[in-house]
């Protein structure tokens, strides 16, 4: 099938076609760079690593992250979500989430559940969408972490995070949010919404190549 003959309908899963401009900056990477930052002294792994950091400064921006060198990129964003909740809970901890959340989160939860952790899973109204109070009223002494998604990749459902991220502020929780869907598409601002570790990627609404990251 020719490219232009197909309507592409999987954009949650990675966008497709990237705009030229993103397969030109790749092409010119491999031609005239394709070297790994901060492995040697030479020109092309410098230019590397200025192109690391432009990427790192342009993130902060977009994310309103005072401090791009918190910037930490992986393999994907559920490497990033694995690092953020494994790093962060122990056994006695207590975590609020959703019953929205992909497997991403859904799953390193089950395994830290099985080590000692409680969590809570909120149960969502059948249209996805999350009742904030629900999340405040499960918070108890214990709790460290809320963890929820921006937006569901099955039902597009839209989570309030800026009055999730309210709460835990209040409550003196920590709030990590799953932007897999949303990074790119809606407004993110972790000052403003008072998100501790955002969990984003590039492939998707950010129309990057595969590489993707993550924020702590
Ligand atoms: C909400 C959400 N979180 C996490 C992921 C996992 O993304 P990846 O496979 O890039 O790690 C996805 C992928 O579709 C997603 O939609």
């Amino acid at each position: 099938m020719e490219i232009g003959e197909e309507i592409y309908l999987d954009n949650a899963a990675t966008s497709w076609p990237k705009p030229e401009c993103v397969y030109q900056a790749v092409e010119k990477f491999n031609r005239r760079i394709g070297a790994s930052p901060g492995r040697g002294s030479h020109s092309r792994t410098v230019a590397a690593g200025q192109m690391l950091l432009q990427t790192r400064e342009d993130l902060a921006g977009l994310f309103n992250i005072e401090d791009s060198s918190r910037i930490v990129f992986t393999g994907n964003v559920t490497i990033a979500i694995n690092i953020g909740l494994k790093g962060l809970l122990r056994p006695g901890d207590h975590v609020v989430t959703s019953s929205m959340e992909h497997n991403a989160v859904a799953r390193p939860l089950y395994a830290l559940q099985e080590k000692g952790v409680e969590v809570t899973t909120v149960q969502c109204a059948p249209d996805g969408s999350l009742d904030p109070s629900q999340i405040e009223q499960a918070i108890t002494e214990r709790t460290r972490l809320v963890c929820l998604l921006h937006a569901s990749n099955l039902t597009g459902t839209i989570m309030p995070i800026d009055a999730v991220g309210e709460i835990a502020h209040r409550k003196g929780v920590l709030f990590m949010v799953d932007a897999a869907q949303t990074a790119g598409v809606l407004p993110v601002d972790v000052e403003k919404q008072r998100i501790d570790i955002l969990a984003f990627t590039g492939h998707k609404g950010l129309l990057g190549p595969r590489e993707r990251v993550g924020y702590t």
